[in-house]
C-alpha cells in the first residue's frame, strides 16, 4: 500500500508518524519530569511547615512552659499556653486565616486525647497504629483524596519520651488542679513511658499545584504540536517545489517527448540533482533526435534498392 502512494503522500506520512513520535516522547518525559517537580515542591512546601511547628513546639517547652508551671497548681483555668501542642495548634491556626492557607491542616491527633478536638479520626488512628506496628518508623508521607481534592500529608510518630509527661498524662491524680477543672479526669490519661500515643499530621493541599502542572503541560505540548505542524506545512511546500513539482513536469515533458510532441527542451532553473537529471534527459533527447534523424535518413535508401 505504501508503494502505490505518491511521493509527496509517502511523505507527509513520514513526517505526521516522525512528529508523533516526537510528541509522545517529549510529552512523557515532560509529565514525568513534572510530576516529580510538583511532589517535590509540595513535599518540600509541607517538610518546612512541620519543622516550623516543630520549632513552635520547642520554643513553648523551652522557654513558655519554664515561665508559667508554678502556675498551674494555682490557677482555676488550666493554662494551654504551656503545652507544646496547644501552642503548635494555635500558630497554625493564625496561619490558615490568610486565604492561601485556608486548606492547610495541622493536628497533634491522638487515640485517647487530654483535648477532644484532637482526637483522631479512622486515618488518622491507622497512620498512628502503623507508627506503633514499626516503631523505627520516623516519617510518613503519601498522596490523599479529601472530598474529590488532592492532599499531601507528612506524618510523625508523637512518643511519650520523658518522664515528665507523665505528670500529666497518666494518673489524674498526678495532673495538676487546673488541668482536672479545665480538662476533667477521663481523658489524655494512661499514657505509658516510650508508647507512641498519637501523630503530628500536617495536611497541605496538592491539587491546585498539580492543576497549574497539568496546565503547563498542556501548553508546552500545545506549542511543539503547533511548531512541528508548521515545521511540516513549510517542508512540504519545499518537498513540493523542488521535487514532486519538477518531477511530474519532467514526466510530461518525456511523454511528449516519445509521443514527438514538443521540440522544447526541459527548462529546471535550480542546480540541484533534478537540475543535473534535466541536463542529462535533455542530452538524452538530442541523442535521441540524432539517432532518429539518421535512422530516417538511412531508412528510405533501403526501401529503394528494395524496388529497383
Ligand atoms: C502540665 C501538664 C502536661 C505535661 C507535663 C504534658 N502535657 Fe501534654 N497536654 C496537656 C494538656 C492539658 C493538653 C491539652 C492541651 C489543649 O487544650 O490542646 C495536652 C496535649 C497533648 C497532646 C495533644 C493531644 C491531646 O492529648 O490533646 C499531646 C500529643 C501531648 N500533650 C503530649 C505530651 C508529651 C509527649 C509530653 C511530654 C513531653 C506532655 N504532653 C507533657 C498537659 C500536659
Amino acid at each position: 500500500m505504501f508503494n502505490n502512494l505518491q511521493l509527496n503522500a509517502k511523505l507527509n506520512l513520514l513526517l505526521a508518524i516522525m512528529f508523533s513520535l516526537i510528541v509522545l516522547v517529549v510529552g512523557s518525559f515532560l509529565a514525568q519530569i513534572l510530576s516529580t517537580n510538583a511532589k517535590n515542591t509540595v513535599t518540600d512546601r509541607a517538610s518546612l511547615l512541620m519543622e516550623t511547628m516543630l520549632s513552635v513546639r520547642e520554643y513553648t517547652s523551652e522557654q513558655v512552659k519554664p515561665e508559667l508551671a508554678s502556675r498551674l497548681e494555682t490557677e482555676d483555668r488550666f493554662l494551654p499556653e504551656t503545652v507544646p501542642g496547644y501552642s503548635a495548634r494555635e500558630v497554625f491556626e493564625n496561619l490558615r486565616t490568610r486565604p492561601a492557607y485556608q486548606n492547610f491542616f495541622y493536628k497533634e491527633a491522638a487515640i485517647n486525647p487530654t483535648n477532644l478536638r484532637d482526637k483522631a479520626d479512622r486515618f488518622e488512628t491507622k497512620i498512628i497504629e502503623e507508627f506503633r506496628k514499626n516503631p523505627k518508623n520516623q516519617q510518613t508521607a503519601n498522596f490523599r483524596e479529601v472530598s474529590n481534592q488532592e492532599f499531601f500529608y507528612i506524618a510523625r510518630p508523637i512518643k511519650v519520651s520523658q518522664e515528665s509527661c507523665l505528670q500529666c498524662h497518666s494518673d489524674p491524680a498526678l495532673a495538676p488542679r487546673s488541668q482536672i477543672a479545665t480538662y476533667g479526669d477521663e481523658h489524655g490519661f494512661g499514657w505509658k513511658l516510650n508508647e507512641i500515643v498519637g501523630a503530628q499530621i500536617i495536611s497541605i493541599p496538592a491539587s491546585d499545584i498539580f492543576s497549574f502542572i497539568r496546565g503547563l503541560q498542556i501548553q508546552v505540548i500545545g506549542s511543539i504540536s503547533a511548531f512541528l505542524i508548521v515545521a511540516g506545512i513549510i517542508i512540504d511546500i519545499f518537498l513540493r517545489k523542488t521535487i514532486t513539482k519538477p518531477l511530474r513536469s519532467m514526466s510530461q515533458w518525456a511523454k511528449q517527448v516519445s509521443t514527438a510532441n514538443t521540440k522544447e527542451e526541459f527548462v529546471h532553473k535550480a542546480n540541484d540533482e533534478i537540475g543535473i537529471l534535466a541536463a542529462s534527459v535533455n542530452r538524452m533527447k538530442v541523442s535521441l533526435e540524432m539517432a532518429m534523424n539518421m535512422l530516417d535518413s538511412q531508412t528510405p535508401k533501403k526501401s529503394d534498392d528494395r524496388k529497383s
